[in-house]
């Protein structure tokens, strides 16, 4: 596989600056810094101590994985909320537009390709109401690991380069700036636009695995204007408003 590592020229065009890492703990660390400007970046194709959603780690073996995180400015509640889930619909257009056609959304922001993550994203908000979209790309599971049967990585869908890297990261940060500086009104119609395009859970049978540990399913239905879930419990057949649960997509 080619060194897809490089200099990143269209990304640092969407960038007000990049740290290229050539290994780090995790990139949403370097930008929890004050002195840093909105539209920074880190990225790194060794990331050491990754964090993923609801406690979990994110690994990968070194330049087996992609992990980049950008200083998103302070907006309204109603771009904050949807911020992760635009980020995550963002990676799924921009990895069709890649080539990988069959790519989607599982809510709340995992790309998955044939059921398979290809991509996650982690927000995290600063104390000055900033926020740090983290997100991790798979770009070889088979390079220094075992193939994780649940996961998959652009480099099965074709060759990877440095400039396929640049140009998807580049298509990410622009979408994400589009919507980040939309007026609130009309950002809201922009999200929900470009999530309805790849979202594949609304529609299907989910199981919700919530914080504590409690799981129940139902059919997923839409989404809210704060993009939460709506799904329809199976057992008691009532709507119920998922805001943080982990989703999974049941087999139909
Ligand atoms: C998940 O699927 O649970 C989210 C994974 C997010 C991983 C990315 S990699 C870049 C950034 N730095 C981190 O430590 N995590 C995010």
């Amino acid at each position: 596989m080619t060194n897809w590592l490089g200099d990143f020229p269209a990304l640092r065009q969407q960038l007000v600056g990049l740290e290229i890492l050539p290994e780090i703990g995790s990139t949403n660390d370097v930008l929890k810094s004050e002195a840093l400007g909105d539209y920074t970046a880190a990225l790194t194709d060794h990331q050491t101590a990754g964090r993923g959603r609801m406690g979990r780690t994110w690994v990968s073996a070194p330049g087996a994985g992609l992990a980049f995180s950008l200083l998103a400015p302070a907006t309204s509640p109603t771009q904050q909320s949807w911020l992760s889930l635009v980020a995550g619909a963002s990676v799924a257009a921009a990895v069709r537009a890649h080539g990988v056609v069959s790519a989607e959304l599982k809510w709340p922001n995992d790309v998955l390709v044939a059921e398979r993550k290809l991509s996650g994203i982690l927000c995290e908000v600063r104390p000055d109401g900033r926020v740090i979209v983290g997100i991790g790309v798979n770009i070889d599971c088979l390079r220094g690991v075992q193939p994780i049967e649940e996961a998959t990585s652009l480099a099965e869908f074709g060759e990877v380069s440095h400039q396929s890297i640049d140009d998807l990261l580049a298509t990410v940060v622009s979408s994400l700036r589009q919507f980040l500086e939309t007026p609130a009104p009309e950002a809201l119609a922009l999200a929900k636009g470009s999530v309805q395009k790849v979202l594949a859970t609304t529609g299907r049978e989910v199981s919700v695995h919530d914080l504590d540990g409690t799981m129940w399913s139902g059919v997923a239905l839409a989404l809210t204007d704060d993009g939460h879930l709506v799904v329809r419990d199976s057992v008691t057949r009532r709507e119920r408003i998922v805001v943080a649960s982990d989703v999974r997509h049941l087999r139909q």
